[in-house]
């Protein structure tokens, strides 16, 4: 039988990539710049499967160019760029990557969070221009980290991950998600519930774990922002657009909230001019960027895909019920 054809949106680290290509016919894109949407559409004419990124997007047009397509499988565990049902209704899978990236993503937000804190990034920006005089009693005198108290939006893997750290900084931990915790749950990551106005209104650092979704998107609007404490942190690893920027900008202006540290942004890669202030430390989208981990979440997306082409269940379907029905 040929193998199936697959079109892979990025070269893969070299155990996922020699996955894949002992069991499909692989076409890498190999660009620097991400592929456009009509590269995409001509490429995958003739495919049935697609390796992407989450910087591809993946809707119905996409898909009705794409008649033989069988399986989407991102190499993320955010899934916002696919259009999820147009896939389901078109019979086509699509998988993601869960649970390797947690941990890393957790130390991410933990070098944001006391990054801003502490004034690391203004501190790096001035040693490195030539202005350190010697030690001075004043300077960059930030906020303790040690003892505060933690506010965590989503507890799912990630924000548990970011709490177990939170132990060792002496934190109180407080948390809000769809669903509250078991009792056992919030007992192994000391934390306890709030509702998201006493969540904002006690939080010292509030740091977002939520997916992106019609639930959340923009779900940290002004009415979050005026709820802070003018003294309180935002640190967000999750997606961009769970926070609207402009409202984000103008609570720092108004100095509703002390800073934010930020690796996502609502229209990436483009970054708002009010958000490159001093109490503002800017990453590039690095939450899940160590070489271990991205060597991992290439491979589970290798083993997805080649699950499919073998005849099994992937093992991170996010709509099953494609293969119910097939
Ligand atoms: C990274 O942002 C991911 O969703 O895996």
């Amino acid at each position: 039988m040929p193998k199936a054809k697959v079109f892979v949106t990025h070269p893969l680290y070299p155990e996922a990539q020699k996955l894949l290509q002992a069991h499909c016919d692989c076409e890498f894109w190999s660009k620097p710049e991400r592929p456009t949407g009509g590269e995409l559409l001509g490429r995958l004419k003739d495919k049935e499967g697609l390796v992407c990124l989450l910087t591809e997007r993946v809707a119905d047009d996409l898909l009705r160019a794409a008649p033989k397509l069988r399986i989407v499988a991102n190499v993320a565990v955010g899934y916002d760029n696919i259009d999820l049902p147009a896939c389901t209704k078109r019979g086509v899978v699509v998988t993601n990557t869960p649970g390797v990236l947690d941990e890393t993503t957790a130390d991410f937000a933990w070098a944001l969070l006391p990054a801003v804190a502490r004034r690391v990034g203004e501190g790096d920006q001035y040693v490195r221009a030539g202005n350190w005089k010697g030690f001075d009693f004043d300077q960059f005198c930030g906020t303790d980290v040690w003892g505060k108290t933690l506010g965590i939006v989503g507890f799912g893997r990630i924000g548990r991950a970011v709490a177990r750290r939170a132990f060792g900084f002496g934190m109180k931990i407080i948390y809000n998600s769809k669903t509250r915790a078991s009792e056992e749950v919030e007992k192994e990551f000391r934390a306890q519930y709030r509702g998201m106005d006493a969540l904002l209104a006690e939080s010292d650092f509030v740091t977002l774990h939520v997916p992106l979704n019609g639930d959340t998107r923009q779900l940290f609007d002004a009415s979050k922002f005026f709820r802070m404490k003018p003294s309180a942190f935002l640190i967000n690893t999750s997606r961009g657009p769970v926070v609207d920027e402009a409202a984000l900008v103008h609570a720092l202006e108004a100095k509703k909230i002390a800073g934010a540290g930020l690796d996502v942004f609502e229209q990436e890669p483009f970054v708002h001019s009010g958000l490159k202030r001093p109490n503002v430390v800017l990453a590039p989208h690095l939450g899940s960027a160590s070489n271990e981990t991205r060597a991992k979440m290439a491979m589970v997306a290798a083993q997805n895909a080649v699950a499919l082409f073998q005849g099994q269940r992937p093992p991170n379907m996010l709509n099953p019920e494609v293969m119910h029905n097939g």
